[in-house]
């Protein structure tokens, strides 16, 4: 297969990778700024350019690794020059239907889980969203997915925007409320790391069971004295009292009255 990865990104690099290490080396690397498409190129022992016009005419798969909001923008710029390839985006928030005025094969590619570039990733725990306009297209991206990695989901596009919102919710969020509780502790002279425990617990409690039914705390009790005493301790910090706030009223409704 030839494969081409426009972008030089995180997922770039990551999947880049992993794709190389799993026996389907990419070819080629576009992205706009030049030093950034040799430098990742230069890693995977593949040619690169900065520009859609000399991507390979004969690759099979092109895979866009762009800012979500650049996504559409890049897929014009490559469709002069694109014929019968499959074209995919690696976007939770996109749909793949952006495509679709661009590329006669397109889809989805999107592997879902927070990648850094100083984290390797653990490829056999991330599970594969993919999506495509062609069943035969579907079963060609699951099978590269499960080339490199071992959980692999057919994911529409109306799906996958709502998978995306709650992973907002299960990690963006959580890790907000995580910081917060973080700086709580500092104004106190106290070490994040007597929490540790805890968020162990949830996270493990979260994973075995339904989280709803694992929900604990002064809220979801109808505590009030001690949701009202937290209200005022958190005087010195609004947004953080009408998180706390908004959170306490929809564990428990009753506590709205
Ligand atoms: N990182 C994650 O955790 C993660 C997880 C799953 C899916 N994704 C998806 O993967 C895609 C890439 O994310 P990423 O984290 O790899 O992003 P990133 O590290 O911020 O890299 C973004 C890449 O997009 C290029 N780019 C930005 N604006 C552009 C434009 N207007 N025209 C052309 N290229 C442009 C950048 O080029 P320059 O080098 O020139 O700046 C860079 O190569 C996104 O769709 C994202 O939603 C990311």
């Amino acid at each position: 297969m030839k494969i081409v990865i426009v972008g030089a990104g995180r997922i770039a690099w990551h999947l880049g990778k992993r794709l190389k290490s799993k026996g389907l080396p990419v070819s080629q690397v576009i992205s706009r700024t030049a030093e950034n498409a040799e430098t990742l190129a230069d890693s995977l022992q593949a040619t690169w350019s900065d520009s859609p016009a000399e991507v390979l005419p004969d690759a099979d798969w092109i895979i866009i690794a762009v800012r979500d909001d650049a996504i559409e923008e890049v897929a014009k710029a490559f469709a002069p020059y694109v014929q019968d390839t499959l074209v995919t985006h690696t976007s939770g928030g996109t749909a793949g239907a952006i495509l679709k005025p661009y590329f006669e094969r397109y889809g989805v590619f999107y592997p879902l889980q927070s990648f850094s570039l100083e984290h390797t990733p653990v490829w056999s725990k991330i599970p594969f969203c993919v999506d495509a306009q062609s069943d035969s297209d579907v079963l060609l991206l699951k099978k590269i997915a499960k080339t490199i990695g071992n959980l692999v989901y057919h994911v529409t596009d109306e799906q996958r925007a709502l998978l995306h919102v709650a992973a907002v919710f299960a990690n963006n969020f959580a890790n907000r409320c995580f910081a917060i509780a973080e700086k709580i502790l500092d104004e106190k002279d106290l070490p994040f790391e007597l929490l540790h425990p805890l968020m162990e617990e949830t996270l493990a409690k979260a994973l075995q069971d339904s989280p709803a039914r694992m929900q604990t705390g002064p809220a979801m009790r109808g505590d009030v004295d001690t949701v009202r005493r937290h209200l005022n301790l958190l005087g010195d910090h609004p947004d953080w009292q009408e998180i706390y706030r908004e959170l306490s009223e929809n564990i428990n409704p009753d506590l709205r009255s």
